[in-house]
């Protein structure tokens, strides 16, 4: 099946997480590294994330901090629950923006979302929620050959689990929470052996942050 690359990218504190126990996540990383995340963008010809993400953080999704084109926004949205006064769906006739849905008919929350400029994918999986495989492939047809996935935690793992990872890129800053959310939820992996096998591509700090990138070598779990 034709796909298009895809990155993982997530700042996570030296604990694993990547938001505190009341959502926020302003500010896991330093100055420097929230720049090469938005080279990243820029890098890349979509970026995607999470419903939850959205209702947390209200992201722009955007390329701000370096010169660079914005990417195709993607929001994993099973029931369009992203709210029409969020800055994705404001923004949606500057920078395309899509959002990927588990409904079978177009209904009036797509009607109204469609009329701010927001394209509509349905591909729902037989759990409900947004069937990746089917949505990676729909994405390589329109043309995006490249996606950097920033998160949230289920979206992560959920990509992992799928085997649809082809780099990974972890901030590391030098901060602990003890508690919040995980950059990776459960993958079923019980064993060492089963552990996702990751290889080693470059480490290098930034401020006081560590970037370390792997290529993922085996990811189906
Ligand atoms: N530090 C960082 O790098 C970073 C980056 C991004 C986010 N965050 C933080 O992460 C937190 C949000 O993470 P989260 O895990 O709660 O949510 P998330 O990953 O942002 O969103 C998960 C939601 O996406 C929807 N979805 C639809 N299809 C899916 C699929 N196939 N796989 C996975 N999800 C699918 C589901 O909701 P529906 O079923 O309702 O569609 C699911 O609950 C926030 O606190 C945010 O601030 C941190």
């Amino acid at each position: 099946m034709k796909r298009p690359y895809i990155t993982l990218k997530f700042a996570q504190t030296l604990d694993g997480r990547i938001a505190a126990r009341d959502g926020s996540s302003k500010w896991v990383s330093g100055t420097r590294s929230r720049e090469l995340s938005h080279k990243l963008r820029a890098e890349n010809d979509a970026i995607l994330v999470g419903i939850r993400t959205v209702l947390a953080d209200n992201p722009s999704l955007t390329v701000r901090h370096v010169k660079g084109k914005d990417p195709v926004r993607i929001i994993l949205d099973s029931a369009l629950r992203t709210p029409r006064a969020s800055k994705v769906v404001k923004g949606a006739y500057r920078v395309k923006t899509i959002i990927a849905c588990a409904g079978r008919k177009p209904g009036k929350k797509s009607a109204l979302l469609e009329k701010k400029g927001v394209q509509i994918i349905s591909c729902a999986s037989k759990k409900g929620n947004v069937d990746l495989k089917k949505l990676v492939h729909i994405l390589y047809k329109t043309g995006l050959r490249s996606i950097l996935v920033e998160g949230g935690r289920g979206v992560i793992t959920s990509f992992l689990a799928a085997g649809l990872a082809d780099k990974i890129v972890a901030i590391i800053s030098p901060k602990i929470l003890g508690s919040g959310t995980e950059s990776v939820g459960s993958l079923g992996i019980n064993s060492m052996k089963g552990a996702v096998k990751l290889g080693f591509k470059s480490v290098r700090h930034l401020g006081d942050d560590v970037i370390c990138r792997y290529n993922v070598i085996a990811a189906k779990v």
